[in-house]
């Protein structure tokens, strides 16, 4: 079943009800200021810091759900409505919500009104405009009222949900045009020079800032006393809960159509200009005012949603297809890179699956992001690996999370995860093959943020790949440490007490437990290392790295092998984990996707037992799953993934993440088909008819679907915030378009099976424009290409100087 529509022309997901399975949700915002909007108008702001600095409220896992947004009531001669549907939840003749690249459009309309909300971030500005298009489509004239109505944050959301007894007394605001501009100054008296405020560009009959008065005691969101009497009380908040609410009467004759618009602002003022002039106690509104002015016009809302969509045709023309599978085609041009960006803008922090005020950036995650949109903003992705960078130990680990607002490492974590070192190899050599930018080698980066310590950012990732050869176990594989990909594989931490975490919690120092998935992934980064250390001059370093990759790839063989597939781990004790052995997951993901990717196995045959293997027990209708049978009871010498019920996340769920592995694995074998069926299944464009099972977005990738032994096989949890989105795009566009940035040129080796006959490919890269015009056969055998109109001997066609276009053909 489908709640919507793709629009590809106007690169949208239209929405047709608001009673989707779960909120479908959209992302604003581009540089500094961010919001999250459901198609009921539903989310939250704020600048930056989805913790420290939010401008709206949000009440997560609430009743009804999706609770706190911008909403919107329209008071019609006593019937009182929303357009977005909630919060009021009256039925609407017409409801359409359509998100798009960096705003969202919601109409609604009900009995001869209609109503047009537009919702964005204008580029280079710290607000949120709000269009409200009313439109009389009746034929008697008629006066309604509309109030706005947001509630504000106390900027620190955990502080917000948690500290009453001092909240209550905080919250401060003014009132300034008359009630058109309402301002939200809690705390800005003492430490915060920082205020928000929403303006709506018209007289206000009255307004609101005081939530009781506005919602009347008893009152709540679906029907608040001010509206439904049909009049605001002109409150002025002192402590408790400050709201901003605009009301507005409007008079339209029959088809007259009237604007509004609302701006949601941050403002930050210099220390010594808070005030205005010498009155202590008044903000200095000027930038405040400046920003206002900006959006006070519809034609300057039109511009700047031009310029919006101007930057989105930018970015997302680094790469696009033209085949005959417009779900192929939506979801390569459009929909993964924009997941991609809104995992570069938020690495983990703010989604409906997390709150914002958990997580800071991932060490791993954040390098995976980096392969899915480091063509998209390359000089973006240079500036986030200096950061990531600069957050690794001198000893070459790292600490696995970072503070976005510091960009220091997070002690509580800590280090030891020990796949994180070689996540910074993979990221690096992904944004030179991008860019050719080698001179990001030799810039001084500082070890654990002393500038003291200050290296060559060569000389990290000498370390980080070090730091891995320097810590193997006794069958010569690397040791987990922590976990490794896997956050929940923890063999090194026995814990048995609740309320600890199953990671952190250090009772065991071993150095028994390995990873068979690091010595993969060692295997598949070493010749990249070793490219880069050529480029430096260290050519027995890259030697050594060489040789080091060989040699692991035989320990693998040796030692990491069960017979039919790639083993997971040794566990604290030296027992097999993911072995025919084991009674419970006998077979992982990981190693299999890994391993393969590397090459290992490939010339002996053990990669393809490896991946009929993952067919034949891991392959399910909806994905993959991580491993099979799932645990079934707790394990202390496991950890966090036998927590899990069967089916669900690590312990048997359908990773999204690393689904992708085994695609390009099955295309380092050639197997095209196979490996464009796995991606179809978990797609989510493809998924679309399906909604009621899925019930997640279908237009962006889910982190993981409950798998074949839940009770809810095929049911999607937390969408957006997730390397799966980088995986499968890299999968998709590199592996089965097979359209690849390499060290001297682009990579043109498709392996997508029969299905898709012809395609077009058009990349822009390093400056250059590159046509690539496939004839695809189902791939598997060397292509045969020309480049502008000469045959060309293999298949890497060489960077072209920039400003120039290149035709290629291709048969494969
Ligand atoms: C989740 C993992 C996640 C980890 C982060 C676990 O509970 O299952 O997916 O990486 O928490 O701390
Ligand atoms: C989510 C984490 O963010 C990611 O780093 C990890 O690899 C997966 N969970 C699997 O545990």
């Amino acid at each position: 079943m489908r709640y919507g529509y793709f629009d590809d022309e106007r690169r949208e997901y239209v929405i047709t009800t608001p009673e989707t399975p779960y909120p479908w949700i959209n992302y604003l915002g581009t540089e500094d200021f961010f919001s999250l909007i459901s198609h009921r108008a539903g989310g939250y702001c704020f600048y930056r810091d989805a913790r420290l600095r939010r401008l709206l409220r949000y009440r997560y896992n609430n009743v009804p759900t999706d609770v706190g947004g911008r909403y919107f009531y329209i008071h019609d001669a006593g019937d009182v409505w929303s357009p977005s549907h909630a919060p009021v939840g009256a039925p609407l003749d017409v409801y359409e919500c359509r998100h798009g690249l960096g705003y969202t459009r919601i109409a609604g309309e009900r009995r001869g009104v209609r109503a047009d909300l537009l919702f964005f971030v204008p580029p280079g500005h710290t607000a949120e405009v709000h269009e409200l298009r009313l439109r009389n489509t009746d034929s008697w004239p008629r006066t309604i009222k509309v109030f706005s109505f947001v509630e504000w944050c106390l900027w620190n959301a955990h502080d917000d949900m948690t500290n009453y007894q001092r909240n209550f007394s905080t919250g401060e605001v003014e009132v300034d045009q008359g009630g058109s501009t309402l301002y939200h100054k809690t705390e800005y008296r003492e430490r915060r020079d920082h205020f928000a405020f929403y303006h709506v560009n018209a007289p206000v009959k009255g307004f609101d800032t005081d939530r009781e008065s506005f919602m009347g005691p008893w009152g709540d969101f679906a029907r608040p006393r001010a509206v439904v009497e049909g009049a605001s009380r002109n409150s002025v908040a002192s402590g408790w809960a400050p709201v901003a609410s605009h009301g507005l009467e409007v008079s339209l004759a029959p088809g007259e159509e009237k604007v509004f618009v609302f701006t949601l602002g941050y403002v930050e003022n210099p220390r010594d200009a808070k005030w205005e002039g010498d009155k202590t106690g008044v903000m200095n509104k000027t930038r405040a005012r400046a920003l206002i002015e900006s959006f006070s016009r519809p034609e300057q809302v039109e511009a700047a949603m031009q310029k919006l969509s101007a930057k989105w045709t930018n970015m997302l023309a680094q790469y696009t297809v033209t085949s005959p599978d417009e779900r192929l085609n939506r979801m390569v041009n459009v929909w993964n890179p924009y997941q991609c960006m809104v995992t570069f803008n938020m690495s983990r922090s703010a989604s409906y699956f997390e709150t914002g005020i958990g997580r800071g950036m991932g060490f791993r995650d954040s390098n995976q992001d980096l392969l899915g949109f480091v063509h998209l903003v390359p000089e973006r992705a240079r500036e986030r690996i200096l950061d990531i960078a600069a957050t690794q130990k001198a000893d070459g680990s790292a600490y696995h999370q970072y503070q976005p607002l510091t960009k220091r490492g997070n002690n509580d974590i800590g280090s030891g995860f020990n796949d994180d070192p070689l996540w910074l190899v993979s990221g690096v050599s992904a944004y030179v093959r991008e860019t050719g930018d080698w001179s990001i080698l030799g810039e001084s980066v500082p070890f654990d943020n002393d500038p003291d310590s200050a290296a060559p950012l060569f000389e990290h990732l000498r370390r980080a790949f070090g730091h891995v050869l320097g810590n193997l176990g006794p069958h010569g594989l690397p040791l987990i440490g922590r976990a490794d990909w896997n956050d929940c594989l923890n063999l090194n931490c026995f814990s048995e007490t609740p309320d600890e975490s199953f990671q952190t919690t250090g009772n065991r120092q071993g150095r028994t437990a390995e990873s068979v998935f690091i010595a993969g992934m060692l295997v598949a980064v070493a010749p990249d290392y070793a490219r880069l250390a050529e480029h430096v001059g260290q050519g027995a370093e890259a030697r050594r790295a060489r040789a080091a990759g060989k040699r692991m790839a035989e320990v693998i063989l040796e030692h990491g092998w069960d017979g039919d597939w790639f083993l997971r781990a040794y566990d604290f004790f030296g027992n097999k984990v993911g072995s025919k052995e084991n009674d419970e997951a006998q077979i992982f993901i990981e190693p299999q996707g890994f391993c393969v990717m590397a090459g290992v196995g490939v010339a002996g045959g053990q990669a393809k037992k490896a991946l009929d293997a993952v067919k034949e027990r891991l392959d399910t209708r909806y994905g993959i799953v991580l491993n099979s049978p799932a645990y079934t009871r707790y394990h202390v010498e496991l950890g966090e993934i036998s927590s899990y019920p069967p089916g669900y996340k690590e312990n048997g769920g359908i990773f999204c993440h690393n689904n992708p592995w085994i695609m390009i694995a099955e295309t380092v074998l050639g197997r095209g088909d196979r490996a464009f069926e796995y991606w179809k299944k978990i797609a989510p464009a493809y998924l679309e008819d399906e909604s009621e099972v899925h019930r997640l977005e279908p237009y962006v990738y889910a982190q993981m679907i409950a798998g074949k032994e839940a009770a809810r096989h095929g049911e999607a949890k937390n969408s957006w915030l997730t390397g799966t989105a980088a995986w499968n795009f890299v999968a998709i566009s590199q592996h089965l378009l097979g359209v690849r940035p390499d060290w001297d040129g682009l990579r043109v080796r498709p392996c997508i099976g029969a299905e898709i006959g012809r395609y077009t490919v058009t990349r822009r890269c390093r400056g250059a424009e590159y046509r690539i015009h496939v004839k695809n056969g189902g791939g598997g055998r060397p292509p045969r290409l020309t480049v502008d109109g000469k045959p060309l001997d293999g298949d890497l066609v060489p960077y072209a100087p920039a400003g120039t276009t290149v035709v290629v053909t291709c048969e494969a």
